[in-house]
């Protein structure tokens, strides 16, 4: 099965997670826009949906779905959301979309996280995707180098301004193996708005979409 079909099933599994009267947090990306399609067939156990960026938010009203604010909603039910990398922990590394700071929030303000995903999202220790992190852009040399501490390349996302006006460093060659240290550690460099480490708010199911046909669910 094509790593397409595998995103397309785990996001079909995931509405099984949606419960009737949910309060629904929706993620980004390409597995999530399938997870996006299929939501009218959920639609009637939907009371709200809180989306983490502009292009998740146009594609729900384009099919009908109001988009409420989460200042609005105040907590979430559900957060459905994809990733770049998981380990068997439940940590990931999310934001090649560049959307990992409306993403953390909603995360964090979700009572459950199911994250889907296709096996080659699985890895052993992460950082071979290379890990975002959303900078103020006059931080972005200074924390540069600070991360050059941790022994990574970092690289400029070119061109690339997300939804809240920042810019994107991605940090290559990265071994995290510790990664509630890493994410703490670089959260306090000046200038950093959200590092795409997703290990202190972990998810809570992994729905991995795999290669034979079918989905295997993981919960913490
Ligand atoms: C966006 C993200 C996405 O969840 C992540 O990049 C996975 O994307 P895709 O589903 O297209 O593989 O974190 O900021």
């Amino acid at each position: 099965m094509s790593q397409n079909e595998q995103k397309r099933q785990a996001a079909v599994a995931a509405l099984e997670f949606i419960k009737p009267g949910c309060v629904l947090g929706v993620g980004t990306g390409s597995t999530v826009n399938h997870l996006i399609d299929a939501l009218p067939l959920v639609k009637n156990k939907i009371q709200s949906v809180v989306s983490s960026s502009v292009d998740s938010t146009k594609r729900l009203r384009s099919i009908g779905f109001e988009v409420s604010e989460l200042a609005e909603v105040g907590r979430c039910d559900l957060y459905i959301d994809g990733a770049d990398e998981a380990n068997k922990h439940f940590h990931l590394i999310k934001g090649g979309g560049g959307a990992l700071t409306r993403e953390k929030v909603i995360a964090a303000a979700s009572r459950k996280f199911v994250c889907i995903i296709d096996r080659a999202k699985m890895v052993g220790v992460l950082g071979a995707f290379p890990l975002p992190i959303e900078v103020i852009p006059m931080a972005r040399s200074y924390v540069a180098r600070e991360i050059i501490k941790y022994r990574g390349q970092p690289v400029l996302r070119e061109g690339f301004i997300t939804d809240n006006g920042n810019q994107i460093i991605d940090v290559h060659n990265l071994s995290i193996t510790n990664p509630t240290e890493i994410e703490s550690r670089i959260s306090l460099i000046p200038g950093v708005v959200t590092v795409g480490l997703f290990s202190h708010r972990p998810a809570d199911v992994l729905l991995i979409g795999v290669p034979e046909d079918g989905v295997r669910c993981r919960e913490r």
